[in-house]
């Protein structure tokens, strides 16, 4: 290997030593601010199979990937986002996340990936999206994920995710999607959630081994509209705190081992369109507060444990399109 002092001298000797000397400096410190190029390269061809067509602009030479199908960046040509939809990929997701330190939405949606989620996606510091919903995704989520104050969307739904929810979720204050239906999940839903202030959308259904209760804490996110909770073993009574919850738009709680009574705070949800909460274990009476609903549109009640006349008061619900009370007592 020649030293700098003798690529002086062939300098000095060659002038196309000289010129190529110059390239190599010039073109060597764009190569490692920009790894991105090689990362995302090597990321599509990690499996045998050739690429879909839909990639055919990835192109290794490029001094960074901005122009590609997927890839949005920075004005300074960091990769942004990676955003695929419904594309084969049937390999497993970058190992160097934490590479990619700009990214802020990470898309890799109905692609069949495999593996499992690396622990260093917890260090893209600036991501507000991550979204790898139906897929084959194995192994747990990550705890890591609860370092990222900026995340809003976190969309892991349609997968094969085992292990429990993370506590450390509760950390990612920003939250306002938290969607982990149909995987297979178990264990309690974190009471700490219930930190999280700006959460709307809270889906864990079809986990079948989720137990415990519904934590009372999540009375305390005031912007919730979507609670959906079905086909779990949670247990329990439905927490009265969710009562002051008046913007809940969805809940879906059915088929399930909730128990107890409708609790009468329902008749503050004054937003409610769609309330599914047959298939349980529900003892009592109507609550006549139902006829406060105005804008309800799907009452399904059936298979429970209730009893007593259904209150006249729901004559008053003038949106309901669909309503079950069958095999109750
Ligand atoms: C991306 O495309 C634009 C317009 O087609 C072009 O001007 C630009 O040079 C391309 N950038 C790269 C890095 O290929
Ligand atoms: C990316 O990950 C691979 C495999 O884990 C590793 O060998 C390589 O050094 C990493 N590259 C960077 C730039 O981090
Ligand atoms: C997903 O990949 C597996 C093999 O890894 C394959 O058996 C299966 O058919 C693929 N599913 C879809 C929907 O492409
Ligand atoms: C992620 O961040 C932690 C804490 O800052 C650091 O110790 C770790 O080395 C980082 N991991 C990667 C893969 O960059
Ligand atoms: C709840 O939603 C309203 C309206 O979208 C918004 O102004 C408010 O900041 C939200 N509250 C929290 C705690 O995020
Ligand atoms: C949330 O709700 C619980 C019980 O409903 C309550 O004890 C707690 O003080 C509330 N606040 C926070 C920040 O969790
Ligand atoms: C409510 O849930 C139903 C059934 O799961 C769904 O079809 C509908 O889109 C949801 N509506 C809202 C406003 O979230
Ligand atoms: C209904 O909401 C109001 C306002 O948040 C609250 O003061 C009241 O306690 C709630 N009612 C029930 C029964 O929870
Ligand atoms: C609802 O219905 C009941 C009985 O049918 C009636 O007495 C009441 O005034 C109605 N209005 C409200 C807001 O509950």
């Amino acid at each position: 290997m020649p030293t700098k002092r003798q690529s002086f001298f062939s300098c000095a000797s060659s002038l196309i030593s000289c010129f190529l000397f110059f390239i190599i400096l010039l073109c060597k410190p764009a190569i490692s601010a920009n790894n991105e190029v090689s990362l995302l390269f090597s990321w599509l061809h990690m499996s045998a199979s050739p690429p879909s067509s839909f990639f055919s602009n990835w192109n290794m030479l490029d001094s960074n990937p901005c122009n590609w199908s997927s890839i949005s960046c920075s004005p300074k040509g960091f990769v942004t986002e990676i955003n695929t939809f419904s594309i084969p990929l049937e390999f497993s997701l970058p190992s160097n996340l934490s590479s990619f330190r700009f990214l802020r939405k990470l898309v890799v949606s109905d692609a069949n990936l495999t593996g499992t989620v690396p622990g260093d996606i917890g260090n893209c510091s600036s991501l507000t999206v991550i979204d790898f919903s139906v897929n084959n995704l194995i192994g747990s989520i990550p705890a890591s994920i609860g370092n990222l104050q900026n995340l809003q969307r976190l969309i892991l739904n349609s997968n094969q995710f085992s292990g429990g929810i993370p506590v450390e979720l509760s950390n990612c204050i920003s939250l306002k999607s938290l969607v982990l239906y149909s995987n297979k999940l178990g264990g309690v839903i974190p009471p700490v959630l219930g930190k999280l202030s700006r959460l709307e959308v809270l889906r864990v259904g079809a986990n079948v081994d989720i137990t415990g209760k519904i934590p009372d804490e999540l009375g305390n996110c005031t912007n919730l509209t979507q609670l959906r909770l079905s086909l779990t073993s949670i247990s329990g009574s439905l927490p009265a705190s969710l009562g002051q919850r008046q913007k809940l738009r969805n809940l879906s709680i059915y088929s399930t081992m909730i128990s107890g009574e409708i609790p009468s705070a329902i008749g503050n949800w004054s937003e409610i369109l769609h309330l599914y909460l047959h298939k349980n274990s529900l003892s009592g009476s109507i609550p006549s507060e139902l006829g406060k609903l105005q804008k309800l549109q799907t009452l399904l009640l059936l298979d429970n444990s209730l009893f007593g006349a259904i209150p006249e008061e729901i004559g008053n619900c003038t949106s309901l399109k669909f309503i079950e009370f069958s095999l109750n007592s």
